[in-house]
């Protein structure tokens, strides 16, 4: 190997230990050692004088360039130190006393985890689970439950038509149909699930949101066991002080048909800024599924009778959690969604 050679290869020898060097120490003992007084470097360049004349140039540029590489290598390596506090690289990853990088470990949107929770309530008050398309046909979003022609519901500015003369389900409603037509009462059902309307999103709405629909028929099914079942979620979900009250309503599918709402959880009836100084919230619609939605299922309302209601999940959630913008739980934001990981 010539001289020339011999030089080329302690260039690489340190570059390759300067970018491993942990420490400022480090870096000093690879200067001592490479291109201290005695170091590799001046070891190599004091055989210059011993080597054929022919050779020397190529040497000697050899060896001005091991210098300037080399400390290059080492000034660079000692910046980079620095700028990390000290130590880098090898030496700091085996530092086993360091607690490691955690995963990031996913978790249930807020919205599903409602869902799951009011399914539970009414799974031990006897429900069973249901679901039903979104996409959906007139007669289950409308014709079955008794929505005449006219009703601006039908409206498209209030319901999502498709071409093929489908739409999507614009309440979920259309599962009290679907199950009837499959079931033969007693049934109780409860059927979480999208809807969809045309509306100008905004803090409070928004074009898709999640309804949960209950229903229950059986012989001699009343008012009553609408209001029990219904005081017993509330008082299991928003605590054993909740009161309820029931508004006279319309709906085309029940009769008679009631707004209901609960006491404002943060006010306790006297009036808030949250409740728009009412004390009540409205939380869902319901009454006595009609005559005619029975019949359309072929169950006779002579013999059956039963109850429906409909609950708006955002709306349960941001009641829940003081949320005051309907939006913050489709925009996938981390800083909002980590909140409710458990
Ligand atoms: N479907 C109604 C709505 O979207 C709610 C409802 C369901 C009312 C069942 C009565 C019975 O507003």
């Amino acid at each position: 190997m010539t001289l020339a050679e011999k030089l080329r290869q302690l260039i690489i020898e340190a570059q390759g230990r300067a970018a491993d060097a942990a420490s400022l120490e480090d870096v000093e003992a690879l200067r001592v050692k490479y291109l201290g007084r005695k170091g590799a470097l001046a070891e190599l360049t004091g055989l210059l004088g011993q080597i054929d004349a022919a050779e020397k140039p190529e040497a000697g540029r050899e060896a001005n360039r091991a210098k300037n590489e080399i400390t290059a290598a080492l000034e660079a390596r000692s910046v980079a130190v620095k700028a990390s506090g000290g130590t880098v690289g090898s030496a700091a990853k085996e530092d086993l006393s360091l607690p490691g990088t955690a995963p990031l470990v996913g978790g249930l949107h807020p919205i599903t985890q409602v869902i799951d929770e009011i399914c539970d309530i009414f799974y031990r008050l006897g429900f069973q689970i249901a679901s039903g398309p979104e996409m959906e046909t007139d007669y289950y979003n409308f014709e079955a439950l008794n929505i005449p022609a006219d009703h601006s519901s039908r409206d498209d500015l209030a319901t999502f038509y498709i071409e093929n003369g489908k739409l999507l389900r614009s309440q979920t409603s259309t599962v009290q149909t679907r199950i009837m037509e499959k079931e033969r009462p007693p049934v109780k059902v409860l059927a979480p699930g999208r809807v969809y309307r045309p509306d100008a999103t905004d803090a409070t709405h928004s074009f898709m949101f999640h309804q949960i629909e209950g229903l229950c028929v059986d012989e001699r099914v009343t008012f009553a066991d609408l209001k029990g079942v219904l005081l017993a979620f509330a008082k299991q979900f928003f605590g054993a002080d909740v009161k309820m009250r029931f508004r006279p309503h319309f709906f085309p599918f029940t009769e008679p048909s009631a707004e209901v709402d609960i006491s404002c959880g943060l006010c306790k009836g006297s009036g808030c800024r949250s409740c728009a100084q009412k004390g009540w919230l409205e939380i869902l619609g319901a009454g006595m599924v009609h005559p005619n939605v029975l019949r359309a299922c072929k169950v006779s309302p002579e013999k059956y009778s039963g109850f429906a209601f409909g609950f708006g999940v955002e709306r349960i959630a941001m009641l829940k959690w003081g949320v005051n913008d309907i939006r913050l739980f489709y925009e996938n934001d981390m800083r909002f969604l980590r909140q409710f990981s458990a």
